[in-house]
This record gives structure tokens, sequence and C-alpha cells, in this order.
């Protein structure tokens, strides 16, 4: 794993700054790759969901009209966005501006938890995989959408050279590694698969 971490203040300035922009930002990747493997992962969940880092809410479209959604997001900006778009679905949202590494949710609360692309920015996300642990029910999936260091060689070279820069505009790690995030957390990963040159991962895990 890499040292690169901002504080909670640095995440909430870069993404209420970017929150205007980033839906179109993120567009391309989000067409071509990703779109359908959210709807895989997310679209037959049920029950009490808690997403973390729900960001502007890329992930509305997939859930069913039924579950009870929970979002909680460092950016009210990313949240002010996302809580516009939830209106306009005719989704109902419990959205709360609230610090992944300090859940204000009782233990073994939710159904499900859910993260995309967020391993990748929490200061300290083990910390933030513990939490969801804990407040996920016993048994209870906890899914993940992310991306992290390429296992192909020229690719993962490139993200090194890549890394600093990207990290200090995004707040993001391009040498993430979520699987091992994942497991040092202590839960117990029960499907994960790479794709896009390695660099994005789908992972399915239980509390
Ligand atoms: C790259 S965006 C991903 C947004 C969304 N999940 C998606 O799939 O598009 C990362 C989000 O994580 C949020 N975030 C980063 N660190 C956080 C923390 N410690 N607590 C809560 N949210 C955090 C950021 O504010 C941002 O909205």
């Amino acid at each position: 794993m890499n040292e690169q971490t901002n504080g909670i203040q640095t995440i909430k300035n870069i993404y209420n700054c970017q929150a205007r922009w980033y839906d179109f930002l993120v567009k391309p990747v989000e067409f071509f790759l990703l779109h359908k493997k959210r709807r895989e992962l997310f679209s037959k969940i049920s029950g009490r969901v808690l997403e973390v880092g729900i960001g502007t809410g890329a992930n509305f479209p997939y859930y069913r009209s039924d579950i009870v959604l929970t979002g909680i997001d460092a950016s009210p900006e990313m949240l002010k966005i996302a809580e516009h778009k939830a209106n306009k679905r005719g989704l109902s949202v419990d959205f709360r501006e609230m610090d992944a590494e300090n859940l204000e949710f009782p233990d073994g609360y939710f159904d499900v938890v859910v993260s995309t692309l967020t391993l990748c920015t929490i200061p300290h996300p083990v910390k933030a995989a513990i939490e969801m642990a804990r407040v996920c029910k016993k048994g209870g999936r906890v899914l993940f959408l992310e991306h992290g260091k390429s296992d192909i060689g020229w690719i993962s070279r490139w993200q090194i050279r890549k890394s600093d820069k990207h990290f200090q505009k995004h707040s993001c790690r391009l040498l993430s590694e979520p699987l091992n995030i994942i497991a040092s957390a202590g839960l117990s990963v029960k499907t994960s698969k790479k794709f896009f040159l390695g660099i994005f991962q789908q992972i399915e895990a239980t509390a």
C-alpha cells in the first residue's frame, strides 16, 4: 500500500470544487466501462442500504426503488448534486455529511454496504472498510467497485509515473490496492474480478 494521504478537509475542498464538473469529467469512463458493472452489482440488492462516499449519486439509476437508502459523503457540494438527482428520480435517500472513517450508525444496522470509487480517496481506507464491516449486519453484503494498481507491468509503471500529480489534483490514489484494504479490514471476500487492463475491480465481500 502506498502512503499518499490528505486530511478530510482537503478532500472536502477538492470535491466541493469539482462537484459541478464531476459528472461531465467521468462521463466517458461511465459510458464505456462502469455503467454495466454498476448495473450488475447493484440492480438486485434490497433492504437497508448504506452507500459510502455517494458522490453525485452515480449508482441511483441502478438501485431498485424499494431499497431504503442512506448516502454519506464528506463533501456537501457532491451531496447537493446527489440530492437534486434523487429528487428528480423520486428516490428517497437519507443524505448525511459524514466521515467514512467514523460512521455514525449502530453495529449491524445495514443489510448491504456499497462503495464505488471511494477507497482510493478516503485518507485511511482500512479504517473506513472496518467501519463498513461494523455497520453491516453479520453475513451482510459489502460491495465494491474500485480502481487501483494494475497487475500489468507497463500499465502499473504508467500509473507510478502519474500517481503524484493525480493525487495532488484529485486526492485519489492510482496505486490503491482495494483487495488488500478489504482483506485487512477483516471482510470476507467472496468474488473479485478485475477489468479494463487490471485497473478496475468489482469485489463482493461479506461482513
Ligand atoms: C471519486 S468520488 C466517487 C463518487 C461516487 N461513489 C461514484 O461512484 O461516482 C469519491 C467520493 O468519496 C468522497 N470521500 C472521500 N473521502 C471520504 C471520507 N473520508 N468520508 C466520506 N466521503 C469521502 C468524496 O467526497 C467523493 O464524493
